[in-house]
């Protein structure tokens, strides 16, 4: 199942799950069968996959699939051997840790993918989008006439190419960053909907968030110079995280790591820039 037909499976779930009817019992078997249909379908495309690529956390039946889907390149790429456990649900996108793979040095990795609803929701996403060009799936600049035509025009196709552009961003975004000296993950991979990077904790407990975090003065002091100091190198860069807070800063062992990065903006090219630097 290509990714496209996965996200229209989504979207007919979602659907069948928003469906209005006169009569509440036609409702319900209208919805009943569409589940079951899904549901069969849903069972070949997992065993299909699963053939070849298993792990270990036990996944809802819906959550195995896209997994599954998500990362079956990153897992044929020897990225990760196993999917260990589920990090965090986040709104846009859920944080699984991974065993590394043989192409990774660090014994465990995060892999960040994008919900289905998320990447269909991106209606609000053109404040961002001002000034900065798209990107294909491999992080490069989309030149070709038709795909730029098929986005302007909301194409079922061009839709798709902007969401894989906004999931590009955050992987390129690491790159540059990363590149800079930045505290950020370290960014290995992106395929389709999912971004693999540096894992910050250990096997039992993932870093925190700094909103969550008590600090004493002295240490509040020191990590609020840090942050600063990766804000001025990103506007070095001529980046702007566009949603950093106390929930996009991770702390692990009296360091920080900035994370969430899709929709970052340039200061130069975006006229409103200066809202995001004061939000
Ligand atoms: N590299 C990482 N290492 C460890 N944990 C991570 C990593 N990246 C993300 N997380 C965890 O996953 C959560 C969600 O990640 P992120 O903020 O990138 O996604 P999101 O969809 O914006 O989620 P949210 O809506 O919670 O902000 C983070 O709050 C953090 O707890
Ligand atoms: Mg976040």
């Amino acid at each position: 199942m290509s990714k496209n037909k996965l996200l229209e499976f989504f979207e007919e779930l979602d659907e069948s799950n928003a469906e209005t009817d006169s009569s509440e019992e036609q409702f319900f078997q209208k919805r009943e069968s569409k589940k079951r249909q899904m549901e069969a379908r849903l069972f070949t495309r997992a065993q299909e996959i699963s053939r070849e690529f298993r792990f270990t956390y036990k996944a809802a039946r819906f959550e195995e699939v896209w997994l599954l889907d998500s990362l079956f390149e990153i897992a044929d790429h020897k990225w990760i051997s196993d999917v260990l456990r589920k990090v965090k649900g986040g709104k846009e996108a859920s944080v699984y840790l991974c065993k590394s793979g043989e192409g990774v040095e660090a014994p465990y990795v995060a892999a960040k993918i994008y919900r289905p609803r998320m990447l269909r929701n991106l209606k609000n996403d053109q404040q961002y989008r001002t000034g900065r060009a798209d990107l294909d799936e491999s992080g490069n600049v989309i030149v070709d006439d038709g795909t730029l035509h098929a986005m302007q025009k909301r194409t079922a196709f061009g839709e798709e190419v902007r969401h894989q552009s906004w999931i590009a961003y955050e992987f390129k975004t690491l790159e540059n960053l990363h590149n800079a000296g930045a505290d950020v993950p370290k960014p290995y991979a992106m395929e389709k909907n999912a971004i693999l990077m540096g894992y910050v904790g250990d096997l039992s407990n993932a870093a925190s968030v700094l909103n969550s975090v008590s600090l004493d003065s002295s240490e509040a002091q020191r990590l609020y110079e840090r942050v600063i100091h990766n804000i001025d190198l990103m506007l070095t860069h001529k980046i702007i995280h566009g949603d950093l807070s106390a929930y996009n800063i991770l702390y692990w062992n009296g360091e920080i790591t900035l994370i969430d990065f899709p929709q970052v903006v340039f200061p130069e090219s975006n006229p409103v820039f200066v809202e995001y630097l004061l939000a």
